[in-house]
């Protein structure tokens, strides 16, 4: 049996926090909202709690946990030796979306960090997740609250989807602010290394830590070698429906005339301008899903995992979805757009008809 728990995002309801709060002190499971996607919660110095995390998503067991903590002042409970550029850095952004990959702190059960020596941190801007962490006591260890290998939840609604009967608690606090997931960078190393991109663009933490790696493999979204974190070696973020990038804009303009003449369906997910050139279509045989403009990439963030949920809803056979510039947050958007992709392209009319099997 799940209990959803509605608690007001700015004004959190001090009863209700106690009475999640309680479930997490029991060793049980609360899902909450963060500033980027939901979490799956369970006290992070439980072994047996942070099992049921595992098993409730189908996550393997080698993909270590985020854990988050109150304020950056409580990084000691958690990491060890974390060095002045962590904790300059965490005082200069936290609470916000940026994790930070440190040495783990041997109280951590091994369960969380998937047996690495290392451990990752946040401090989520969420009063619903503050408030939440601090009234159990404990940090708390929280994946995105989804199924593994679907859409982390930007909504309410696509938890209880995903996870529904399954955890103990579910606390509806509304939608997610950024939609994207947080920026994980590793300290230990000399310059520090981008593991994923997310809500914190690079260029904004540069500002207090100086130069950070970014791996060529983060931009072309091809894994060479060895996966950053234990995680991304896993498809993740996806529809079940096929789905594919866009090259160019004229494939998406040209989409819905050939899926007309292929008689199937797809959807076309890209920005207002595209849906604006678009135009009046066949909504036959198109059906849009809009992602926002493409000059403001915070609403295309936000939008991103709903409109691959909404393709998987949708009648369509196939989902194109639009290429955004690899700049700033628009490095994160294509990251979770080639997950979602697999790699899958559409260059032109002719292999959009060759991929619609008309
Ligand atoms: O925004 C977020 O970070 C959300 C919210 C709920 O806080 N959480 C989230 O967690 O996205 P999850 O589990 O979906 O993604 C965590 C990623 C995984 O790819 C995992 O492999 C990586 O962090 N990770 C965890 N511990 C690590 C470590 N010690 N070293 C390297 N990567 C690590
Ligand atoms: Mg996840």
């Amino acid at each position: 049996m799940t209990t959803i728990i509605r608690i007001d995002p700015v004004n959190p309801e001090p009863e209700k926090i106690r009475e999640a709060a309680s479930v997490i002190r029991r060793s049980g499971t609360v899902a909450f909202p963060t500033e980027t996607v939901y979490g799956l919660g369970a006290s992070g110095l439980d072994a047996t709690a942070c099992r049921k995390i595992f098993s409730i998503k189908g996550r393997p067991a080698d993909n270590p946990l985020i854990l988050h903590i109150r304020s950056a002042s409580r990084l000691g409970e958690v990491a060890m030796d974390a060095g002045t550029k962590a904790a300059r850095l965490s005082r200069a952004v936290w609470p916000g979306p940026l994790t930070m990959v440190l040495r783990k702190n041997p109280l951590i059960p091994s369960v969380v960090t998937a047996g690495q020596d290392t451990v990752a941190v946040r401090c989520p801007a969420h009063r619903i997740a503050l408030r939440l962490i601090g009234e159990s006591g404990v940090p708390i260890a929280a994946p995105s609250a989804n199924i593994s290998t679907r859409p982390s939840p930007t909504k309410f609604e696509h938890v209880l989807q995903d996870l529904d009967g399954k955890v103990d608690v579910i606390i509806d606090g509304g939608d997610t602010t950024f939609g994207v997931e947080s920026t994980i960078i590793d300290m230990t190393s000399e310059p520090p290394t981008l593991l994923r991109p997310g809500a914190f663009t690079v260029d904004d933490l540069e500002k207090y830590v100086g130069r950070i790696s970014v791996p060529k493999s983060l931009h072309n979204g091809v894994a060479v070698g060895q996966p950053l974190a234990p995680g991304m070696k896993y498809r993740h973020y996806a529809p079940s429906k096929r789905l594919a990038l866009a090259d160019r804009t004229s494939v998406m303009l040209h989409a819905p005339e050939v899926a007309r003449a292929a008689r199937k369906r797809v959807a076309i997910l890209c920005s207002m301008e595209t849906a604006a050139r678009l135009g009046a279509h066949d909504a036959q045989s198109a059906t849009i899903i809009q992602l926002g403009s493409s000059s403001d990439l915070y609403d295309a963030a936000k939008n991103l995992f709903n409109a691959f949920r909404a393709l998987d809803r949708s009648s369509a056979e196939l989902g194109i979805v639009e290429r955004f510039e690899e700049r700033g947050l628009g490095l994160a958007i294509m990251n979770r757009i080639y997950k979602a992709t697999g790699g899958l392209t559409v260059k032109n009319a002719k292999e959009l008809a060759m991929l619609l099997g008309g």
